[in-house]
């Protein structure tokens, strides 16, 4: 098997130096005492993985996880503290915003400087220019200093150039999160021809969907370390699954804080019922915090009526992060006539479907007189969870509206 990329081992430590700012005080007594050491930080560590020529794989993890470290690396920006690096082929990188041009210069003359970074004549880089030009869309900004440029811009053209000059291996870091929509397309576009092509690609990007439609492999990395090595949509789920126990764990102390505070703007009523326990139930039975579009989900209500309470009416809402609220059904409103509430007892709404696109929303739950007038107990809000869309969900608003197109 022939390797475009190799990690055998690699670490990569950088040392962060105190801040220099210190008082006159501080720097005398400092004369009497030994210097501080540089602080060291392992940005990563250990890692191992190979790319093999034509494969495409993606680094996936955190912020600060160490991704673009490991790209710096792969293009000789950096070199590793210990361990090796090899890279076979013309390698073209398209790094974080701010690395590849100079400032001071316009478009066209980092675009020769690029070109000659990467073996290439002036002859053959103005050969390339119009194409450049065509395909970032930059027009007569092209001699502009690129100091000037919006960071779209300046994307557009670091991408136009990193893929006009046919390499074997391209190397992107979050590319797409910068520029709009129609260019990002045209940035897949090109990249899943290369593919097509057969050349090695190295992806960035918290673009997950994107991941698992463009990569066959992915490396998630944790802190620096290789947590999964894999099938792209092997480690795309295990790292969206940590993802989503993370933030339930935030979403439910959230919510526990929420109604143990005794704010009664979020709790109020006379409880003669008295809401005990809230469940939001998803597709695997359990309590859950975070769902995906489609999903089912029930509203589990666990309540104690401390006396008979004839006709009650129970009811749910569900807002949108921003505040405004989403649905407030209720057992009247749907005509379910519950005779009377005594003790202990359970009421459920139940969604087969969840319409809810990707975001944060709160549940409420509520118990009512039969009159709607009176609460015995509303809990406003004090169910927070979130909203997964996964590819073949709408993608704009808060609801998927399920319709059917015909052409
Ligand atoms: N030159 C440097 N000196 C000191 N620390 C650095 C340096 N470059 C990166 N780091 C640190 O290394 C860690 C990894 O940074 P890196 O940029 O690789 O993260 P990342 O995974 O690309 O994150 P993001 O998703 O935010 O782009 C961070 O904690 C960062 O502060
Ligand atoms: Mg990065």
């Amino acid at each position: 098997m022939s390797y475009s990329i190799e990690f055998n081992n690699v670490s990569k430590r950088f040392l962060l130096h105190k801040d220099r700012r210190d008082s006159v005080q501080e720097r005398v007594a400092g004369l009497l005492r030994p210097r501080p050491q540089p602080e060291e930080f392992w940005a990563l560590r250990d890692v191992s993985f190979q790319v093999a020529r034509g494969e495409s794989i993606a680094l996936v993890g955190h912020n600060g996880a160490g991704k673009s470290t490991a790209l710096k690396l792969m293009t000789r920006i950096l070199e590793p503290t210990s361990g090796s690096v090899r890279l076979n082929g013309r390698v073209a990188a398209l790094l974080e915003l701010g690395s590849g041009f100079h400032p001071d210069l316009s478009g066209r003359e980092n675009v020769f400087l690029n070109g000659s970074l990467m073996g290439f004549g002036r002859r053959d880089m103005e050969r390339r220019l119009d194409e450049i030009v065509d395909f970032s869309g930059i027009g007569q900004f092209i001699d502009m200093e690129v100091k000037h440029y919006s960071s779209g811009m300046y994307t557009r053209l670091a991408f136009a150039v990193a893929t006009s000059v046919d390499p074997d291996v391209l190397i992107t870091d979050e590319v797409l999160a910068v520029g709009d929509e129609a260019f990002q397309r045209k940035c897949l576009e090109r990249i899943f021809s290369f593919r097509q092509q057969g050349k090695t690609i190295v992806f960035v990007s918290h673009g997950l969907d994107t991941v698992r439609t463009l990569c066959d492999h992915a490396v998630w990395l944790e802190h620096g370390q290789a947590r999964l090595v894999g099938g792209a949509s092997e480690v795309v789920d295990a790292y969206l699954a940590e993802v989503n126990r993370q933030e339930a764990v935030v979403l439910r102390q959230r919510g526990r804080e929420a109604a143990s505070s005794g704010d009664s703007s979020m709790r109020r009523g006379s409880r003669e019922i008295e809401i005990v326990q809230v469940e939001l139930v998803g597709a695997s039975g359990g309590d859950q915090v975070v769902f995906q579009t489609h999903e089912p989900l029930t509203v589990r209500i666990h309540y104690i009526a401390h006396q008979r309470i004839e006709q009650p009416v129970f009811g749910i809402g569900i807002n949108h992060e921003s505040g405004f609220l989403i649905g407030g059904p209720n057992t009247a409103f749907a005509g379910v006539d519950i005779a009377f509430a005594q003790g202990a007892g359970v009421v459920e709404y139940a969604i087969a479907r969840l319409p809810l696109l990707n975001g944060r929303y709160a549940a409420s739950v509520a118990a009512y007189d039969t009159t709607m007038t009176h609460p015995y107990d509303h809990h406003d809000r004090l169910y927070p969870f979130t909203v997964h869309s996964s590819r073949g969900d709408e993608r704009f608003g808060v609801t998927a509206l399920s319709g059917s197109w015909r052409t």
